[in-house]
C-alpha cells in the first residue's frame, strides 16, 4: 500500500515550494503525492500560472475559499479540508510555510490523528503583530514531522521544547524549484520587455499589511522609491492588496507618472526569477525573496524590522531596512559603488536536494 500525502498549496508562494516535491516524487514508488489547491488565492496571476510553468499536476480538489477575513478564511479551509478527509483519508498532510491554508489544514489533520508534516518549519520573526507569525507557532506546534530550512529554525524548536526525533534540517525546497529553473528563466531576459538593462534596475515588490495597509508609511516607501527612480529604473510588480492601497491613497497615479518607474502585475515564476537574478538590488518585504537574492547573489534590502529568516543576514545578501530611509539610501550608494559586501558564501543545504531529503524521511515512516 502507497503512503498517501495530502501536500496543501493555497498562496503564490506555496507553489514554488510544492513543485520541488511533486518534481521527484516519480523516484518514490511507496509514496503517492495528492495535490490539494485550498483557493486562498485564485487569480491567474497569483495561482495559475504557477500551476502551469512549475508543472505541478491538476489538483485532485480545490477548496475555493477565496478572500476574507483571516477567521473566515482559515475557517473556510477547515471545513473544506475536513470534508475532504472525511471522504478520502490520508496518512500524512504535508503542509508548506506559514500562510492561513497551512495551518488551517494541519489543524483539521491533527484533530483527526493525520500525521502532520511541516515544510519550513521552526522559522520565528519573535513579532505575533505578523499574522504569519502566528500561524508559524500554531502549526509547529501541531506538526510531528518538521523540516527545517536553516539552523535557526532547529534552534528555536528546540527552544519550544519539541522532540529532537521530530526536527529535520533538510534544507530549502523553495530553492530546490529555483536551481531547477535557474537556466530557463536567465534565458528569458524579461528586463528586456521593460526596456532595462543587465543589472541596472531595481526589482520592487512588497505586500505585507505592515507596510501597504497603514497609509503613513506606505506614503514613505512611495517617497523612497521616487527617490530610488533618480539613481535607477525601477521594476514594480505590484501585488493585488498593494494595489489597492495604492489606489486607495491616491498613490497608484504618482508612481504611473513616474517615467523611471514601471509598474507590473504580479509576474509568474520565471519571469520573477529571471527580474530578480539580474537586478543590481532588490527591494522587499518578502521572505522568499530575501532566500531567493541570497543564493543568486543579488543584495536585497528588506522593508521589515525583522526576519524569520536571519540565515539570509549572515551568511546571504539582505539587510534589514525597516523604515531607516538613512540606511536604504547609505545601501544603494554602497551598492551603486560595488562595496555592499555581503553573501559570498554559499549556504549549506540550499543544494537543490532538500525535496529528496523530505521525502526519504517520509518514505520510512
Ligand atoms: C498571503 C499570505 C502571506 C503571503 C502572501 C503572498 C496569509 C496570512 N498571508 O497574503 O503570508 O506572503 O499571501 O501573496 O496567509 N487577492 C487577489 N487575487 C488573489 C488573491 C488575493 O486579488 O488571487 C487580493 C484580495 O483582494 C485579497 C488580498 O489580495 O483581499 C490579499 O490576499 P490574502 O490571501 O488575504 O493575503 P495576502 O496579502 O496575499
Amino acid at each position: 500500500m502507497k503512503l498517501q500525502i495530502d501536500v496543501i498549496a493555497g498562496a503564490r508562494p506555496n507553489f514554488m515550494k510544492v513543485a520541488a516535491l511533486f518534481a521527484i516524487a516519480g523516484k518514490f514508488p511507496s509514496l503517492k503525492l495528492r495535490l490539494i489547491h485550498t483557493g486562498q488565492h485564485y487569480d491567474e496571476t497569483m495561482s495559475g500560472v504557477f500551476l502551469k510553468e512549475l508543472g505541478l499536476p491538476k489538483p485532485v480538489c480545490n477548496l475555493g475559499v477565496g478572500s476574507s477575513s483571516h477567521a473566515t478564511q482559515t475557517a473556510q479551509v477547515m471545513t473544506g479540508y475536513e470534508q475532504w478527509v472525511n471522504e478520502n483519508r490520508p496518512d500524512v498532510c504535508l503542509v508548506v510555510g506559514d500562510v492561513n491554508s497551512t495551518v488551517a489544514c494541519a489543524l483539521v489533520a491533527a484533530k483527526m490523528q493525520i500525521v502532520v508534516a511541516h515544510v519550513e518549519a521552526g522559522l520565528r520573526s519573535f513579532d505575533r503583530t505578523m499574522p504569519e507569525e502566528l500561524n508559524r507557532i500554531v502549526t509547529d506546534s501541531l506538526s510531528d514531522l518538521l523540516f527545517v530550512n536553516e539552523p535557526s529554525g532547529v534552534k528555536n524548536l528546540m527552544k519550544e521544547g519539541v522532540e529532537s526525533s521530530k526536527v529535520h534540517l533538510v534544507g530549502n525546497v523553495m530553492i530546490d524549484t529555483l536551481l531547477s529553473q535557474l537556466e530557463d528563466a536567465k534565458k528569458q531576459a524579461k528586463y528586456v520587455e521593460f526596456g532595462l538593462e543587465s543589472r541596472q534596475y531595481a526589482f520592487v515588490t512588497f505586500h505585507r499589511p505592515s507596510n501597504v495597509d497603514n497609509s503613513i508609511i506606505l506614503l514613505e516607501i512611495v517617497d523612497q522609491l521616487l527617490w530610488l527612480s533618480n539613481v535607477m529604473p525601477i521594476l514594480f510588480s505590484v501585488h493585488p492588496r498593494t494595489r489597492r492601497q495604492l489606489q486607495n491613497n491616491k498613490l497608484y497615479e504618482v508612481l504611473e507618472a513616474s517615467s523611471n518607474i514601471h509598474l507590473a502585475e504580479p509576474l509568474s515564476y520565471t519571469d520573477a526569477l529571471s527580474m530578480t537574478a539580474n537586478a543590481k538590488v532588490v527591494v522587499t518585504d518578502s521572505g522568499g525573496l530575501q532566500e531567493e537574492t541570497s543564493v543568486l547573489k543579488v543584495p536585497c534590502l528588506t522593508l521589515r524590522d525583522n526576519t524569520e529568516r536571519p540565515i539570509t543576514i549572515d551568511e546571504g545578501t539582505n539587510t534589514l531596512i525597516a523604515s531607516d530611509w538613512i540606511l536604504f539610501r547609505k545601501k544603494i550608494e554602497e551598492i551603486e559603488e560595488g562595496v555592499y559586501l555581503k553573501g559570498v558564501s554559499n549556504i549549506q543545504l540550499w543544494d537543490g536536494l532538500a525535496a529528496k531529503r523530505i521525502l526519504i524521511v517520509l518514505d520510512g515512516i
